[in-house]
């Protein structure tokens, strides 16, 4: 994302006080000039009429950058981290975001009403291999016609990219940005194969742009 839409969106994380954090303000910015994950997921939801629900949404920035590419689709954002919903709750305010909410949810319990698209991004590997499908199951439910489920996620993999995936996310959580240790990566066949089982045609194309991170792409929809 170009440096002055990233700034304008982190704006929104700046702290309320003069004196308090401004992790978030830094974090974001850099996340939205660097990682192509926006760029890819908006060019798949670009022109749905569904509204978007969010599965572990952390920070709410694809509700940012949807808005700042000029896509109005409602959007609803889960998370377990209660303090990032808070976070995210408020920078949404702040910018002003129409249509927009969050509210904390453990991916373990039933997802909320919902009929449209479904992002899943960067999240599949904090849950073990067992509730990925369980949840892959769930999200299919929520579907509208037609409507695609977005997922990016690092794969399995023993090679530089999947090592380097899998040293950032142990020390994301050991930092304490992430609250839940890595469980399981998903392997491309296993997650294709699910897809499959639920109906859904899945299509996986690389989405690491620049980053070191072995970053996949995967849009399903009902065959
Ligand atoms: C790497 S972050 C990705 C955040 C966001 N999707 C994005 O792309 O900017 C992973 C997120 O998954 C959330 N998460 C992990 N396990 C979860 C669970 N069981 N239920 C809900 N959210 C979970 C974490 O709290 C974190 O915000």
């Amino acid at each position: 994302m170009p440096r002055d839409q990233a700034r304008a969106i982190a704006r929104a994380f700046l702290p309320a006080r003069r004196w308090g954090s401004r992790y978030d303000y830094h974090y974001v910015q850099a996340k939205l000039r660097t990682d192509p994950l926006y760029a890819g997921v908006l060019a798949t939801l670009r022109g749905t009429p569904w509204p978007v629900l969010d599965l572990g949404c952390g920070l709410g920035l694809l509700a940012h950058a949807l808005r700042a590419g000029e896509q109005a689709q409602g959007y609803l954002g889960v998370d377990i981290d209660a303090a990032k919903i808070a976070r995210a709750t408020r920078a949404a305010q702040v910018a002003g975001l129409h249509d927009v909410r969050f509210t904390a949810l453990d991916l373990a319990e039933a997802l909320p009403a919902h009929a449209g698209s479904v992002a899943l991004l960067d999240v599949l590997q904090y849950l073990p291999a067992t509730r990925q499908q369980a949840l892959l199951a769930e999200a299919a439910t929520r579907l509208a016609p037609d409507a695609p489920l977005v997922i990016r996620t690092p794969l399995a993999g023993d090679h530089p990219r999947g090592r380097f995936t899998r040293i950032a996310d142990r020390l994301g959580h050991l930092s304490g940005w992430m609250r839940t240790s890595p469980r399981d990566y998903p392997s491309r066949e296993g997650l294709l194969a699910t897809l499959a089982s639920l109906g859904l045609q899945g299509e996986c194309s690389p989405l690491y742009g620049n980053t070191p991170f072995n970053n996949w792409l995967v849009v399903a929809r009902r065959q």
